[in-house]
């Protein structure tokens, strides 16, 4: 049994080691405001079943959640619409295609392939049949995050809108297929909102601990999102969460996770475990490279691969 002093020095060694590959990546600038982070941050946060939380490096530090938003938009889609309507619009595999390809929906490949690539997220934007469907996105995170002064960062949303083409393109495509339906304008900006709400390590572990635990959170005891639609979200996280590293990820961590270009990482492990990082050098697939390194040192160390010899749990 490891005590949480234990835990507290596996996460300094992991974050020397994910150190260590900081200098290989850089931080992502086809959105000018992203640019603007600090390359040498670098943070971790694990939250235990008992609700026991270990931090180390900048974990505090806020970062926007971009693709991560995802994970998020999915539930909110499959809560308020189920799962016939969701997976007419989106399909659910792999594209081992970069997450803003356009190459699938011109040669006429639909629905897009999955909902953690672009194309298919702003499908399940667009299903979300609410009145004011970021309203309830915001509440949602709020709530799976128990952190009620999360909000939007608006500088990031307006370089986002103003820089956003390739998504735009994207929308546009999706709706001249009859796939995305209503204002495509409409549904970027909502995208783009979605993306740009900001968030710290310890934040998106607490909800990672939410999904670790299929939609209980061990803390409160209260059932959080429904257990189905977690199985369906962390199955999407496993095998598309990490774009076109998902396979070599699943095979080194083996950790259901989903990355953001801000630079965090949201990871929902074995054991019961949530776990987020954040560090916004990216490698050349578009993910933290500081925080895949830091997740694939605590699955070896903590016995976390999602196939690992379930007879021999080291927490
Ligand atoms: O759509 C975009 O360009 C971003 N707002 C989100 C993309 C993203 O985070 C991809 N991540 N690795």
């Amino acid at each position: 049994m490891m005590m949480p002093q234990d835990i507290d020095l596996i996460l300094q060694e992991a974050l020397l080691y994910g150190r260590s590959f900081l200098s290989r990546g850089k931080v992502a600038d086809y959105i000018p405001e992203l640019a603007k982070a600090d390359p040498s941050h670098l943070g971790i946060c694990l939250i235990l079943p008992d609700g026991t939380t270990c931090r180390a490096g900048d974990w505090n530090v806020p970062f926007t959640m971009q693709s991560i938003a995802k994970t998020f938009s999915l539930i909110l889609a499959l809560q308020t619409v189920g799962y016939e309507k969701v997976f007419s619009k989106v399909g659910m595999e792999p594209t081992g295609d970069c997450f803003d390809s356009i190459v699938q929906l011109e040669s006429k490949q639909l629905p897009p392939f999955n909902p953690m690539i672009n194309a298919g997220a702003i499908v399940t934007v667009g299903c979300i049949d609410l009145p004011d469907p970021f309203e309830a996105f915001l509440d949602l995170v709020r709530r799976l995050c128990f952190h009620d002064a999360i909000r939007l960062n608006e500088q990031v949303y307006l370089s986002e809108k103003h820089s956003g083409l390739r998504n735009r393109s994207i929308a546009y495509l999706l709706q001249s297929d009859h796939i995305l339906e209503g204002d495509p304008e409409q549904i970027l900006d909502r995208y783009f909102r979605m993306c740009s709400v900001e968030v710290t390590t310890e934040d998106l572990a607490r909800y990672a601990l939410i999904l670790a635990n299929d939609g209980l959170d061990p803390v409160t005891g209260g059932q959080m999102i429904d257990e189905w639609i977690v199985r369906i979200v962390k199955t999407l996280m496993l095998t598309c969460g990490m774009y076109d590293e998902s396979g070599e990820f699943a095979v080194k961590a083996g950790i259901p996770s989903k990355s953001g270009v801000g630079g965090g990482i949201v990871a929902a492990a074995e054991q019961g475990i949530g776990i987020a990082t954040y560090g916004p050098v990216l490698n050349k697939k578009g993910n933290s490279i500081g925080g895949i390194h830091m997740l694939e040192y605590l699955s070896g160390k903590l016995n976390l691969h999602y196939f690992a010899n379930k007879t021999c749990t080291s927490v």
